[in-house]
């Protein structure tokens, strides 16, 4: 009997849970065999794994997470591990391997597929929504619904208190949570990692949206937004293992220049990891399934190194390298729209 191994690797996302569940469902009615591999690619370069079966899956679908762990470990920093990931897959008896992650953890698939594993199959998850090849990753809709919902709450009190308040959201290379919780929300400014931040022109918006009467306004900011000939702000220097800085601190930035400018009492909230937390909304949850179903799929008729996606309102299956090659960011059309809006 064929077994199959799923990891999830990269930062955890509502909907992971969803799909594990799908994979182990479908996986099991096709008459496979079914492993967890615990914590992303450290699970293979460890061989740490855990059972998987009708029973612990059972319960998993509304909970946020994932029952495997995860992590941002990536195989081709350190020397030696990728030849433990390809020790592990053998000691594990797989014949198969879902990886689930978004942009860090589908580019280690992409490149183990060339360099001597090739059954693997990539899901496609982040809630930047920033990976190439699917209209849509799963995750973004509940961080999107949950960043909205904290701006509806952040409303109230601005209005109130008269206050300027700025709203820090995730999105690293993409503004999409930005840009969409900022429609849905009603921010009076919106900024994103694609366009730098002119921060005259953010207080003139500001200013002119005082002086017709209203005493306060709401700015969503993303934190991988930079300002004109500047640098990413972040919380510290130190990379990551697949080269990336921990971002934090544009929202406090932004709110003291634009108290400074402006004279209005300015505050911030940084939404953060209560974006990533939580249970899925019911359309992550339809995607997750639908995405992990299609996954054993692809394993049955042998696609490997392909990754599933969503195209309009199908589920349809890419190469993993088109998925990784570019990241997906804001479209200018959506841009323009927010922009009627602002002030
Ligand atoms: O990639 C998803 C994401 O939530 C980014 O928006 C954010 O920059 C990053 O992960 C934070 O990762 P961590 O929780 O590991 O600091």
């Amino acid at each position: 009997m064929a077994r199959i191994g799923i990891l999830t690797g990269g930062g955890d996302c509502p909907g992971l849970n969803p799909v594990i569940r799908a994979v182990v469902r479908k996986a099991l009615l096709e008459g496979y065999e079914i492993v967890g591999v615990k914590n992303g690619w450290k699970g293979l370069v460890e061989n740490d794994t855990m059972p998987l079966n009708l029973n612990t899956v059972s319960g998993i679908l509304p909970k946020g997470g994932t029952i495997l762990g995860t992590s941002r470990t990536n195989p081709y920093k350190t020397q030696g591990d990728v030849e433990r990931v390809k020790d592990s897959f053998k000691k594990m008896g797989l014949d198969a391997l879902v990886a689930v992650g978004g942009e860090d953890t589908l580019g280690v698939a992409s490149k183990l597929v060339k360099d001597g594993l090739p059954n693997i199959v990539g899901v496609p998850k982040t809630i930047d929504n920033d990976l190439s090849a699917t209209d849509y990753t799963f995750g973004f809709d509940t961080a999107l619904n949950v960043a909205t919902e904290c701006i509806d709450r952040l409303h109230t009190t601005a209005e109130s208190h008269h206050r300027i308040i700025v709203a820090e959201v995730m999105g690293r290379h993409a503004g999409w949570i930005a840009i969409e919780a900022g429609i849905a929300g009603g921010a009076d400014v919106i900024l994103i990692p694609e366009i730098p931040i002119d921060i005259d022109e953010v207080c003139e918006i500001i200013k002119k949206r005082h002086a017709r009467g209203k005493t306060f306004s709401i700015v969503v900011v993303a934190e991988g937004a930079q300002f004109k000939d500047g640098d990413m702000v972040t919380q510290e220097q130190k990379l990551d293992a697949f080269g990336h800085v921990r971002l934090g601190g544009i929202g406090e930035n932004l709110a003291s220049l634009i108290e400074k400018r402006t004279g209005f009492e300015t505050r911030v909230s940084v939404l953060g990891h209560i974006q990533r937390g939580g249970s899925p909304t019911a359309f992550d949850r339809v995607l997750g399934t639908r995405l992990g179903v299609k996954a054993v799929e692809l394993i049955k008729n042998k696609k490997f190194g392909r990754m599933v996606a969503l195209a309009g309102i199908k589920i349809i299956d890419v190469p993993l390298e088109d998925a990784v090659k570019a990241l997906k960011t804001v479209d200018m059309e959506l841009y323009d729209i927010a922009k009627v809006f602002f002030g």
